[in-house]
């Protein structure tokens, strides 16, 4: 008999192709968050649970006692409740690597647009305020040769660093510990502490998963210890900063500007945020290009189907559910 699998979002046709092969599959027809509640109730009979963007939690898998995988469809896993899955025995996996460019190219995309002020420039020309070319207008900040700093050297870290050469800037980076000496020089990237990489950073972008640790990483103090000239980019996860922090910090002038994908309460904003000038905001599209969104949804399909053969898939997150 075929397990059956539950899918929260409708995904591209291969991906629901293939796990159709092998599995019973239902999708959830609308591109929408379902509830915890809701999800539990669909995915009562399912062995194998395909995640996009919804919360997966103990009541979730309190009402799903067959199931025997949760596939989640990214690489930060944080909407998952892993601990209690592993409890349960149920395998976790994730999709890493296959979206490290795209997120990287819209980081830098940020860190150009907040810098030169593209969305504000582009709003000026227009809304019709457009009048003469003058030769003090709109002057943004430099990138080139600049100072960009990586809380968090994975491969998201280490691909913005690549983009960050081209541009001839200084890298220096914090993470947990050092990476090793051949990518260092390959990146040309100096490991720093975490004050240093506060203080001497231009660019400040954040590349850590969302954990205990990470929550409210930044806040006023790693924000006053930033240089008024600095920028702050977020393509991680919201709540590695402190939201409140960073509008006061945006509002007095502490940093210079932020560009945001990520946000504390998504889809929520901060009601100051979207007031302010020095801010470019986008709605969590890190991955959001047709070629990564399908690598994505193969591979967490790919990985739900190997699990439910008993093979180890590629990206398990609690490896010790084969212990
Ligand atoms: C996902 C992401 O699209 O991979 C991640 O961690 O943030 C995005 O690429 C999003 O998490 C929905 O699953």
């Amino acid at each position: 008999m075929k397990a059956n699998v539950f899918v929260t979002r409708p995904l591209p046709a291969a991906a629901l192709d293939l796990l159709a092969s092998r599995c019973e599959v239902q999708v959830h027809p609308a591109d929408v968050a379902l509830k915890p509640a809701q999800l539990a109730e669909a995915c009562r009979d399912a062995e194998g649970l395909l995640v996009v963007g919804v919360r997966v939690n103990a009541e979730v898998l309190g009402r799903a006692g067959k199931l025997r995988v949760v596939a989640n469809c990214g690489v930060g896993y944080d909407n998952i409740d892993v601990a209690a899955c592993t409890e349960r025995k149920i395998v976790v996996t994730n999709t890493p690597g296959v979206l490290t460019d795209a997120t990287a190219d819209l980081a830098f995309a940020l860190l150009l647009a907040v810098a030169r002020r593209v969305v504000e420039a582009d709003r000026f020309v227009r809304e019709g305020r457009w009048q003469r070319w003058e030769f003090g207008m709109m002057w943004g900040a430099e990138v080139h040769h600049q100072t960009l700093g990586l809380y968090g050297f994975g491969r998201i870290g280490q691909a913005v660093a690549r983009r960050g050469q081209g541009c001839s800037m200084r890298i220096i980076y914090h993470s947990r510990r050092p990476v090793e000496e051949s990518i260092e020089r390959r990146l040309g990237a100096h490991y720093v502490g975490c004050e240093t990489l506060l203080r001497e950073s231009d660019f400040l972008s954040l590349h850590v998963p969302l954990t205990l640790e990470t929550d409210h990483l930044i806040g006023a103090r790693e924000l006053g210890l930033m240089k008024p000239s600095a920028f702050l980019i977020n393509t991680a996860r919201g709540k590695v900063v402190d939201e409140e922090a960073l509008v006061a910090a945006l509002k007095s002038k502490t940093i210079a500007g932020a560009g945001l994908d990520v946000f504390e309460h998504e889809p929520h904003l901060h009601p100051e945020l979207a007031k302010l000038d020095n801010v470019v905001l986008l709605p969590h599209v890190g991955s959001a290009t047709g070629e990564t969104r399908l690598k994505m949804a193969m591979l967490a399909a790919e990985n739900l189907l190997a699990a439910l053969d008993g093979r180890r898939p590629q990206n398990v997150v609690n490896p010790e559910v084969y212990g």
